[in-house]
């Protein structure tokens, strides 16, 4: 019915980067499902202290560029002909990301949230924030 995958790298220069791929059957279009998937796998990302999520999504599939621009993924890089579809014809391929480190940056502070990284947390009882400070924090 669909599958949702996180890639990870475990070492090398792009352990920081994170690829969400998601493919939900074609019976199942349009039900939300793949909405669902990419804020899961998002909410993982956040989890797991990646500084940085990409997606590629083929032009001419408006709802996958939808799926990612709801989650505030902006169009990076384009590939010009770079895939093909089912019948051959070649298409761009985007490169949509989202900077989490950015997003931590500029996201309200929530200390407490098991969900921010320890590296992004502020040092709670010193006068010393973590390694990103919180807005309003100098
Ligand atoms: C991209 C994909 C996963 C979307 O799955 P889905 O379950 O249909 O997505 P949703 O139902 O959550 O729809 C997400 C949004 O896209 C819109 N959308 C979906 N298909 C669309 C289409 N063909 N044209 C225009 N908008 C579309 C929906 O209206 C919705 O927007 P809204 O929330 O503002 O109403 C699915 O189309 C797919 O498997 N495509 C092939 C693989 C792919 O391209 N994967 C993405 C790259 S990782």
């Amino acid at each position: 019915m669909a599958d949702a995958t996180l890639h990870k790298n475990l070492g090398g220069w792009m352990k920081h980067v994170g690829t969400i791929r998601i493919v939900v059957a074609k019976d199942f279009h349009r039900m939300g499902m793949g909405s669902i998937l990419a804020n899961e796998l998002f909410l993982h990302a956040l989890k797991s202290g990646l500084e940085k999520v990409v997606a590629e999504v083929m032009d001419a599939q408006p709802g996958a560029k939808r799926v990612f621009e709801k989650l505030g993924f902006k169009l990076e890089a384009t590939f010009r002909g770079h895939v093909r579809d089912q019948i051959g014809v070649r298409h761009d391929l985007l490169i949509l990301t989202k900077d989490l480190e950015e997003f931590w940056r500029t996201s309200r502070p929530t200390n407490t949230s098991p969900t921010r990284p320890a590296k992004w947390r502020a040092d709670p009882g010193t006068e010393n924030p973590g390694r990103h400070p919180e807005p309003g924090r100098s």
